[in-house]
């Protein structure tokens, strides 16, 4: 009898979540992420995959850079740093090439932004090897390079299949916050930060994301707008989630997998994750949030 009483009152929530929203999936109904943005509006194409360079340096750019570094320009990244063109400029007020600056912030740690991983030595290597040899054009195409413009997949290959049965492994990839921002009208938990990891960028909603070993646990971190640190563990679909206070807006979040991260370095109305990392990504978003 309960069961068909919730099992009712979850078809209004459903209905409610699954309304045809704008074609980059993003959902309509969730009031956490309402701080002035238009959260309907679908992102105009970013462009994330370098072209023209030699695959090894379109690798490092994309693996490391171009998350911010796109085109057009995201996380406060002040230039593309895609093209032949881009890193031959040269930096406007000094003599050297961007390259060559890109090269010097790798060095001294400062790009990519702390606290993200430090670019690796072989990776410095690569850039320093490319400008000593003259900087030239790459010769082939590349496979692409960057995390954030492969085909979408759902890389596990399983998907949820069990509705809105009550469990923290449910609906992966879907905008949790949009359901649990109250207990009404039906009684689950609130939540206050929650999210999907996936293996890559482009992958549907209730495909199952990473499954970290018990050894290799994966964590999610954000820094609220009173400069308390609330942090969640990823479960077996991948979902991570707390229903610790959080004052929004967030300030940054961190992706940490052993001595791996990923960050988000800049601040976000919500931290309903998967409102804007959705498989095409709203509101600038590069598209999934990613394992490190
Ligand atoms: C999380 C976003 C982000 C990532 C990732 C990132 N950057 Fe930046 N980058 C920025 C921001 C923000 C600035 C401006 C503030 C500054 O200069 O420190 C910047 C500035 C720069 C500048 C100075 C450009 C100028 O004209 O002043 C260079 C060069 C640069 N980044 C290179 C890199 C390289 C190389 C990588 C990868 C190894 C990288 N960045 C990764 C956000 C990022
Ligand atoms: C379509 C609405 C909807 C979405 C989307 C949704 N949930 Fe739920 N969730 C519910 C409902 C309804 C319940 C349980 C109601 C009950 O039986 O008490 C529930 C229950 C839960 C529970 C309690 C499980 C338990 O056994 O104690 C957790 C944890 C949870 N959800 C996490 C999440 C996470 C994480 C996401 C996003 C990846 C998510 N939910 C997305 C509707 C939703
Ligand atoms: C309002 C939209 C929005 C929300 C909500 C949001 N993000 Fe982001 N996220 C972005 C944007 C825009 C970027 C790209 C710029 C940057 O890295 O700062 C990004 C980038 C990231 C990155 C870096 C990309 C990568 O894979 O290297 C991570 C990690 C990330 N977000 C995690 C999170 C987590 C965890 C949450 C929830 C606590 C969250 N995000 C909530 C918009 C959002």
């Amino acid at each position: 009898m309960r069961f068909a009483i919730v099992a009712l009152l979850l078809v209004a929530c459903s209905t409610d979540d699954n309304v045809a929203g704008p074609p980059d999936g993003s959902h309509e109904h969730d009031a956490g992420r309402d701080a002035g943005q238009d959260a309907s509006a679908p992102d105009a194409v970013i462009i994330h995959e370098p072209s023209g360079l030699p695959c090894d340096v379109a690798g490092v750019l994309a693996r490391e850079c171009t998350v911010c570094h796109s085109q057009p320009i995201e996380g406060g990244a002040p230039v593309s740093l895609l093209t032949l063109a881009d890193l031959t400029s040269i930096v406007p007020g000094t003599s050297i090439t961007m390259a060559a600056y890109a090269l010097e912030r790798m060095m001294d740690q400062s790009m990519p932004t702390p606290p993200s991983t430090p670019a690796t030595s072989a990776e410095i290597a690569i850039m320093q090897s490319w400008i000593n040899a003259g900087m030239p054009a790459g010769t082939s195409a590349c496979t692409p390079a960057s995390p954030y413009d492969g085909a979408p997949t759902c890389t596990s290959t399983t998907m949820w299949t069990s509705g809105n049965q009550s469990s923290p492994l449910m609906h992966p990839g879907t905008a949790c916050i949009g359901c649990h921002a109250s207990t009404t009208p039906v009684p689950s938990p609130v939540l206050t930060m929650a999210g999907t990891v996936y293996r890559t960028v482009r992958e549907p909603d209730d495909c199952n994301g990473v499954t970290p070993s018990a050894t290799d646990p994966i964590t999610v971190t954000v820094l609220d707008f009173d400069n308390r640190m609330i942090s969640a563990t990823v479960n077996a679909a991948g979902n991570f989630f707390s229903t610790d206070p959080i004052r929004p807006p967030i300030q940054y979040a961190i992706v940490t997998r052993g001595s791996q991260s990923r960050v988000m370095a800049s601040g976000q109305a919500s931290a309903d994750c998967n409102s804007c990392h959705t498989e095409a990504g709203v509101l600038g978003a590069p598209g999934r949030i990613v394992a490190p």
